[in-house]
């Protein structure tokens, strides 16, 4: 149900009614408590804004059916768009209404799916593939992880629907180690998929064949940037290359590849069904449909909502979240380790991809952490930094080097050892390290001290020894 902070969480569906907190003691006066008797568990309350305001498509049966029963997901619709794909539209009508729908990716950059596609489906030759990038290595993010634990049916289909899109039969799906259950749930729904002639030869009785096979990562950071992804399940060191070649023209084994994000695929069931139109009717102008996000840090209700894009981060963090419990919101930060931070007097700040980027952090995967006026901002920036150093994979030099130097240098300032020209040389190497890294978690490790640096400038400044004397830092 997401209310992860007051779980464990018991829904009677019958009578409305939620309970909170429930010990293994109170389950049978809850039982009793159906038939008139009293239960001795807390009771919760289920329209409060954190359920209400929520638009449930890609978690729409999370929590509501059994993730290990294909049967419960065939009750609830499951299947029937990926039917409705294979015997009642062409792959190019699939696109067309990926395209209509305005979905863009979900892993972070935000591209449109639908362009992703056509791309794969136009490239020439018979062997191309799907990747599902269940990686989801920010930290505090397990947005991904929930979807593959409560309902790994509806990823599943919307990777098959983009297998007969794009012309490709073969999938596989990368996920982390440290996600066993999802793992487990994953190999029975693939299991129980075959056995109903849903995966593998000849689906649904079509003339089309697509197999998904699960490939489990060490737990990398790195691993879900695609080319090094990509590059993991080959068998190689998990390495980012240069692009282009975009996976979709040369990924796995140099053939087309789509990749795409979990709760990109988790969409697509629910986009055939309904119509891409109806998919655009939610959100914004340029940011369609929904988003989850991991809600954590100095917040009320913590857990995972999903929201319809175009809500204000004040809607999330005040009435969905509940405010902060003592004292008042600083700072959200978004985006996760590529992400920034958020000051408070931006609460207005629709969650869109444009607005969260022009406010100098970015949509990311949907980790969004609630930081309350006792948190220490250049902490803030040293703690992203720290696992960026721990995570680049060290393959380019300006990550590699300039991660431990940044990390360095913001433990300079906190240790009070820094002056001016020290800030200066920060925010220098932040530059550089953003505008010459290979791939996105080095030009992305910067952007937490930016926005630090941007928008909360004075908390430096009070951390350097000389910053009375000579010229402060001009800083964007
Ligand atoms: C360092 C790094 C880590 C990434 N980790 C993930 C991840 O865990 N999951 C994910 O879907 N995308 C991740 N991405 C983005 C992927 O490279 C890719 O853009 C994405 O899987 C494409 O799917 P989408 O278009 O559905 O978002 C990461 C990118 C970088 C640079």
């Amino acid at each position: 149900m997401g209310f992860c902070g007051n779980g464990p969480l018991v829904e009677i569906d019958s009578q409305n009614k939620l309970y909170e907190k429930v010990k293994p003691e109170e389950a049978a006066s809850i039982i009793e408590a159906i038939d008139g008797g009293t239960a001795t568990a807390a009771t919760g309350d289920l329209d409060i804004p954190f359920f209400s305001k929520q638009v449930r498509i890609v978690r729409e049966t999370s929590g509501k059916i059994d993730p290990e029963r294909i049967e419960e997901y065939i009750a609830v619709g499951g299947y029937q768009s990926l039917h409705k794909s294979v015997h009642d539209m062409t792959p190019s009508e699939v696109i067309e209404e990926i395209k209509r729908s305005g979905l863009r990716g979900r892993g972070g950059g935000g591209y449109p799916t639908g362009l992703k596609w056509a791309t794969v489906a136009k490239m020439p030759g018979d062997r191309k593939y799907v990747i599902c990038n269940a990686d989801e290595g920010d930290p505090g993010a397990f947005m991904d992880r929930s979807v593959l634990e409560s309902d790994p049916h509806r990823v599943l289909e919307g990777m098959a629907i983009a297998g007969y899109a794009i012309g490709a039969n073969s999938g596989f799906i990368y996920v982390r180690a440290e996600y066993p259950l999802a793992i487990k749930r994953l190999q029975t729904a693939i299991l129980q998929a075959k056995k109903y002639g849903i995966m593998g030869s000849q689906i649904f009785n079509s003339g089309c064949d697509f197999k998904v096979d699960i490939r489990v990562g060490a737990g990398a950071f790195v691993c879900g940037e695609e080319t090094a992804l990509i590059q993991s399940i080959e068998g190689g060191r998990g390495n980012p290359r240069p692009r282009p070649p975009y996976p979709a023209v040369s990924g796995l084994w140099g053939c087309p590849t789509l990749i795409n994000n979990v709760e990109s695929f988790a969409n697509i069931p629910a986009i055939i069904r309904e119509g891409g139109d109806w998919y655009a009717s939610i959100g914004t102008e340029t940011s369609k449909g929904t988003k989850v996000f991991a809600l954590t840090g100095k917040v009320r209700n913590n857990g995972l909502i999903e929201v319809p894009m175009g809500i204000t981060l004040r809607q999330i963090v005040e009435e969905m979240g509940g405010g902060v419990p003592d004292g008042q919101v600083k700072a959200i930060q978004t985006g996760g380790p590529s992400g920034g931070c958020i000051p408070a007097s931006m609460l207005d700040t629709p969650v869109d991809y444009e607005s969260l980027t022009r406010a100098g952090s970015m949509m990311g995967s949907g980790g969004m952490v609630v930081m309350d006026e006792t948190t220490s901002m250049v902490e803030v920036a040293k703690f992203y930094m720290e696992f960026c150093r721990e995570e680049t994979c060290g393959k380019c030099i300006p990550c590699r080097t300039g991660t431990v130097q940044l990390y360095a240098m913001l433990t300079k300032i906190l240790n009070r050892q820094a002056n001016q020209k020290d800030l200066a040389k920060l925010e220098e190497l932040c530059c550089m390290v953003k505008e010459t890294s290979l791939c996105g978690l080095g030009t992305g490790a910067p952007n937490p001290i930016l926005s630090t640096l941007r928008y909360f400038q004075e908390e430096y400044l009070e951390l350097i020894e000389d910053n009375s004397n000579g010229k402060v830092p001009a800083i964007n």
